[in-house]
Parts: C-alpha cells; structure tokens; sequence
C-alpha cells in the first residue's frame, strides 16, 4: 500500500479502497442500466467510464504492482492504439472491433492468471481454481474471438468448417482440459512436476479449443458468438478478481459476464433459435437462393424514383424500416433528410426498429442516432405492428429477413416464427435494394412479390438522394 500507507494507517486504507470500489460498482451497475435506453446511453457509458476510472486510479495509488513508469508507457501505448482504431473503424466493422477487445480481454486476464501461477510460491486450492478458470476461459476466449475477427472481416472463410468427428474432438480435449484442471489443482503437480510445464500445455489446450469451437459456426452468426465471447471475458476477469483478491475487478467481471449472457439470449430469442443452434448448426453455411419452401408468388413490381416520390408525397402517414443494406450504403443521413422532408410534407415519420436487423444489438439506432434522428421516432415492432394496416406507406431500405412474411406465415421457413415487421400488410409498401439476392438467412422473401409491393431496385443511399432532391425541386 504505498502512496496511500504515507497517510493512512494500513487498516483505515483497506477500508477506504473498498469503499471506492463499491462506489465504483455502483457507478457500473447504474451505466449499465442507462445503456439500456437510446435516450441514456451515451450518460450511461460515460457513468461506467467515470467508475472504470476511479477504480484504475485507486488500484494504482493502493498497489505497487510495478514501476510507474511502465505503467505509463503500457497506458500511452494502449491509449494510443484504442483512440486511432475507434476513429478509423467503420460502422459496418463494429462488431471486429468488439471481437478484437473481447480477445485481448481474454488474454489479459490469461497473463494474470499466469504470472500469479508462476511467481507466487505457495500456492492453495483457494487460488488454484480462479487461476485454472482465467488461464482456460481467457485463453479460449483470445482465440475465440480472434478467429471471430477473421470470419467477420473476410480474412478467414466466414462459412461453417465442419468435419467428421468434429465433436468428439471437442470433447476430447475438454477432458484433457478437466485432466489438467484436477493434475495442477487436486494433485498439485504429482504428475507433471514442473509448474510451467502444466501452465503451458493449459494454456495451448484452451487456445486450441477456442478456435475449435468458433470455426463450426458460420460468419453471419458471430455477432451472437461474440456477445457470448464478450461474456466469456468478463467471466475471465472476474476468476482473475478473485486470483489478485481484487473486489472492483470481481464485481466488473461478473457484470461483463452477465451482462453478454443475457444480450445473447436477446440476440437469439429475436432470431427465435436457440444458442445451441447458433452454436452446432451450422446456420448461414449454404445460402439457398430460393431455398425456402415458400413459392415464388406473382410477379415482381419494380418501381422508379419519379413515380416513388408522387405516391410519398400524397402519403400521410410513412414508417421508414431500415436493415443492414442501410448500413452497408451508409444512407443513414440521407434517410433523416427525408425522413425531415416528409414532416414538411405534411406526413407523420416513425421509424420501425428491428432488435436484430443489421449485424449488431442495436446497429440502427446507432447509425440513426449518428443521423441525429429523434429518439421518439423509433419504435419497436410490437408497438409498431398494430399501427402498420393504417399506414399509407412503408419504405424498407436495406431490410429483408426482419420484414420477411414466411417468418409469421410458413412453418417450413428456417425463419419461422421469428418476430418480423409487418410491413406486407401497410398500403403500399417501398423495397429499396440492389437486386433479388436474399439478405443473412439466405431464403427467399414473398414480400417481394405482394401486389402492395414496389421494388426501388439501386444502392439504399442513391436511391434515397434521389427521392430528397425530388422533394426539394
Ligand atoms: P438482411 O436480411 O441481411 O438483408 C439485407 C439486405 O440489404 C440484403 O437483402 C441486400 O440486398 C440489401 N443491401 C445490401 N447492401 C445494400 C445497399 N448498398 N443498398 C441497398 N440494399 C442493400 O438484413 P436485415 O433485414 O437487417 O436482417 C438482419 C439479419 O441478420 C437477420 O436475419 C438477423 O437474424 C441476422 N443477424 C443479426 C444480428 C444482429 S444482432 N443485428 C446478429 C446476427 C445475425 P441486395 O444485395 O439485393 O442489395
């Protein structure tokens, strides 16, 4: 207890460190709740920074882990790497990014586990089961999300690799995995007598199992993989806590693991698939244009701007239903400014928010709320759906599987029963995409062939701009 022991007596500094890192919890759990909301969230992440701040500058005045100075460099350093990455990074690459922290997580709290492992002398059962678990859920999850990140970035296949036996090897090595948990922890060595030598094999075991269990699942599903990755290093984090008996970092740990185990389960309930289907089906290998058991129905309606904007014009009511494809344009500017032109107009402008549309827990609202678009104007498809009857028009830009009727009206469908828009049943419904091609989960939509139905086949953002400078001439 250095800085602090010059002041304080050593009991009365205990005291006062946990008194901060309760204070700093405190601060965790209300950010975390403001997150829930678009209106509170960027208070939310401040609120949790501010506490994630406190709890650095006390666990650095109470311990003298090292030499100041490398904290320093390792704070310049890392800072430096965190704010060019967040500022280069682009929406649509979000979820790398977020792969990317999870796997340093992971490994951090692996290189505590270690040195405790490796430096302490004597070591009791009481510490060497959180050693065991950061080594292992650390590791796994470095790999993890490293292969996460190949997958989500195209360095890697994005598809499913499944071979024969694939399970079972899994299996395997989680005994291995357990062998070395009861040899390092029950036996203390009996059988592998030198420290690093089980430390080391823990290590390559987890690391190995980590990209094994990732590879099977295919590259459109790794969002939910890395909510769960996320998950994984918080776990981490807190068996590390408990390693260096540090309470802050217990409690943000189990936060952090909490946390990404429930916007898992959001994420699959949304998707109406369970997490061992994401985990072992294989979902989004083969992309079945057509796939799906419902029949092409009709013809398609294709539309152009001139005669889109006539029918917006006369349009009272309008609800704007964005997906990935207004990601991948980046036409979420474009999109305000007409959503503001319409207002002008006369019309009432809501926007229908899918909780899976995109490629991330809440990519629309972020990128509307980048637009500046209002909060009030979002509205959640349970609130929206019983309004869409009476509405003139519905404009889809980007969107597909969460506006895709087999999910509420074909039981054969891979999406079935998924909660969707319902944008088919509005008056006159606006489809702006490039071609027919199906959107993640690779099936055909009917909504596309509805006589309500128009398809403003082009890129979302020139189509949008061209429906704005039609409003403005
Ligand atoms: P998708 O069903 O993936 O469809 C996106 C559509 O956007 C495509 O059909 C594509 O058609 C179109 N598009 C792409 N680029 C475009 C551009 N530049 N301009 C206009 N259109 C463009 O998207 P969705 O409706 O948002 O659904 C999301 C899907 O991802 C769901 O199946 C969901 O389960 C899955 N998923 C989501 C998450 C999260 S957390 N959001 C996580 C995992 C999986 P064209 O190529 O013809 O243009």
């Amino acid at each position: 207890m250095e800085i602090l022991n010059t002041i304080f007596s050593e009991a009365t500094n205990k005291a006062l460190v946990n008194v901060v890192y309760i204070l700093a919890s405190v601060l965790f759990i209300f950010g975390l709740k403001m997150l829930g909301s678009p209106e509170t969230a960027r208070k939310g992440n401040l609120v949790s920074a501010m506490g994630m701040l406190i709890a650095v500058v006390v666990t650095l005045l109470d311990q003298s882990i090292i030499d100041y100075k490398w904290i320093f460099v390792g704070l310049v350093l890392g800072s430096l790497v965190g704010v060019i990455a967040a500022m280069k990074v682009k929406m649509t690459a979000m979820p790398e990014m977020v792969a990317i922290f999870n796997g340093f997580g992971g490994i951090a709290s692996l290189l505590v586990g270690s040195s405790e492992y490796l430096l302490s002398a004597q070591h009791n059962t009481g510490i060497l089961v959180p050693i065991f678990l950061t080594v292992v859920i650390g590791g796994l999850t470095f790999t993890g999300s490293l292969i996460a990140y190949g997958k989500l970035s195209g360095t890697i296949t994005g598809n499913p690799v499944i071979y024969k036996g694939q399970q079972w090897i899994n299996g395997i090595l989680m005994v291995a995995l357990l062998f070395l948990g009861i040899e390092m922890i029950a036996l203390q060595g009996l059988l592998i007598t030198m420290d690093w030598q089980i430390l080391v094999a823990a290590v390559a075991l987890s690391f190995l199992l980590g990209v094994l269990i990732v590879i099977p699942i295919g590259g459109a599903d790794m969002p939910v993989v890395i909510a769960l990755l996320n998950s994984y290093s918080g776990l981490a984090a807190c068996a590390a806590g408990f390693v260096i008996l540090n309470n802050v970092l217990i409690v943000a740990g189990a936060l952090v693991g909490a946390s990404g185990l429930i916007l898992t389960n959001i994420m699959c309930k949304a998707m109406n698939r369970s997490l061992a289907n994401v985990l072992f089906s294989g979902f989004g290998s083969v992309i079945s244009v057509g796939g799906s058991s419902t029949e092409q129905q009709g013809e398609v309606r294709p539309i152009n701007v001139a005669d889109a904007y006539l029918i917006l014009e006369a349009a009272s009511s309008v609800v704007i239903v964005p997906g990935y494809g207004m990601a991948v344009a980046q036409a979420q500017h474009s999109v305000r400014e007409l959503g503001e032109l319409l207002e002008e107009n006369g019309s009432e402008v809501q926007y229908a928010i899918h909780p899976v549309a995109g490629r991330m827990p809440g990519h629309m609202n972020v990128l509307l709320a980048e637009a500046n678009v209002s909060y009030d104007q979002l509205i959640e498809p349970d609130d929206i759906n019983p309004t869409i009857e009476t509405t003139d028009v519905c404009i889809v830009i980007g969107a597909n599987d969460v506006v895709n009727p087999a999910a509420r009206e074909d039981p054969q469908s891979p999406i079935y029963g998924m909660p969707i828009i319902n944008v088919d049943k509005a008056k006159t419904t606006f489809v702006l995409k490039r071609s027919m091609a199906p959107g993640f989960a690779g099936i055909e939509n009917p909504l596309f062939f509805k006589t309500n139905t128009r398809m403003l086949f082009g890129d979302a953002k020139d189509s949008i701009t061209s429906l704005v400078s039609e409003f403005k001439t």
